[in-house]
């Protein structure tokens, strides 16, 4: 039987840097094989939540739970290399790829911790999903274009061959069609059973392919609701795709709309 509990879940996360908190006690949840966004505002603690959720800066309250098939793990202190080996992975937003490295050893690099494949084997899983690099794999990884290197790190998270993939605006500084072609991708790697959540400042893209979204403002939660329901609520609409949301980053709207976590039976299935 399929195990109906999120996926991934962290409550009451608190974290930042030296003396400054930037997270004051953010929740979010990924449904099992769901897709989740994060949005919010430069500066609302996206990138730090995503940090805190991989076990790159520490937690100073709150827990985070992984739940790969069976099993029931309490992340909240383990380094990232542990949270890798039980099916996490992570895409940062830079510096994602080593430039000097070729294609195929930047892929390779991601290629520890699973146990019963070799590397070959991996590396062909991922070309299958990524027949451009497949073609580029004796080029180096700094003479590739934008879109071509967000493919490799993305390709490069899931050697190891992860259960859930968080992301950090994965299509930045990308052209339209790029963007596309990355959703497109995230889309495909998603109804092969990886659950995402994809940090974006593209909102209406990611939202519309999201089970569920969450909006942060200066650290906390402010909104959240199915991907589809944000994108057309008049609030996050005025506030976050819309022109107003200078006020919002400034912390002049107080938050009371935060609702839930994603409950199993509201997910949106597409499969
Ligand atoms: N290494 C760091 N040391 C100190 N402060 C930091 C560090 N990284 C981020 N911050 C601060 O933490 C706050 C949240 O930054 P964060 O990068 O998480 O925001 P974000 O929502 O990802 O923004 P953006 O949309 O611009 O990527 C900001 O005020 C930022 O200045
Ligand atoms: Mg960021």
């Amino acid at each position: 039987m399929t195990d109906a509990r999120p996926i991934f879940e962290a409550e009451g996360l608190q974290a930042g840097y030296s003396d400054v908190n930037i997270l004051h006690g953010v929740s979010v949840s990924v449904p099992r094989g769901g897709t989740v966004s994060v949005i919010g505002p430069n500066g609302s603690g996206k990138t730090t939540l995503l940090r805190a959720l991989f076990g790159f800066i520490p937690l100073r309250g709150g827990r985070v739970v992984f739940r790969p098939e069976g099993a029931e793990h309490d992340v909240s202190d383990l380094p990232p290399h542990r949270r890798t080996a039980l099916g996490i992975g992570f895409v940062p937003q830079l510096d994602n790829v080593f430039p000097s490295m070729t294609v195929r050893e930047n892929l390779e690099l991601g290629a520890f911790l699973e146990p019963g494949r070799t590397v070959a084997e991996r590396l062909e899983r991922v070309y299958a999903w990524f027949p451009l690099l497949a073609e580029r794999r004796r080029q180096r990884a700094g003479t590739l274009s934008g879109g071509e290197r967000q493919m490799l790190a993305l390709a490069r998270a899931l050697m190891p061959n992860p259960k859930l993939l968080l992301l950090d605006e994965p299509s930045a500084g990308l052209a339209p069609m790029v963007v596309d072609a990355i959703f497109e991708q995230l889309e495909e790697i998603n109804h092969a059973g990886i659950s995402l959540m994809i940090v974006e400042q593209n909102a209406r893209r990611s939202l519309a392919m999201s089970d569920w979204g969450y909006v942060l403002e200066l650290g906390r939660n402010r909104f959240s609701g199915p991907g589809p329901d944000l994108l057309h609520d008049p609030k996050v609409v005025d506030l976050y795709l819309g022109g107003r949301g200078r006020l919002a980053a400034a912390g002049e709207l107080a938050g009371e709309d935060y609702e839930a976590t994603p409950p199993a039976e509201r997910l949106r299935r597409r499969r």
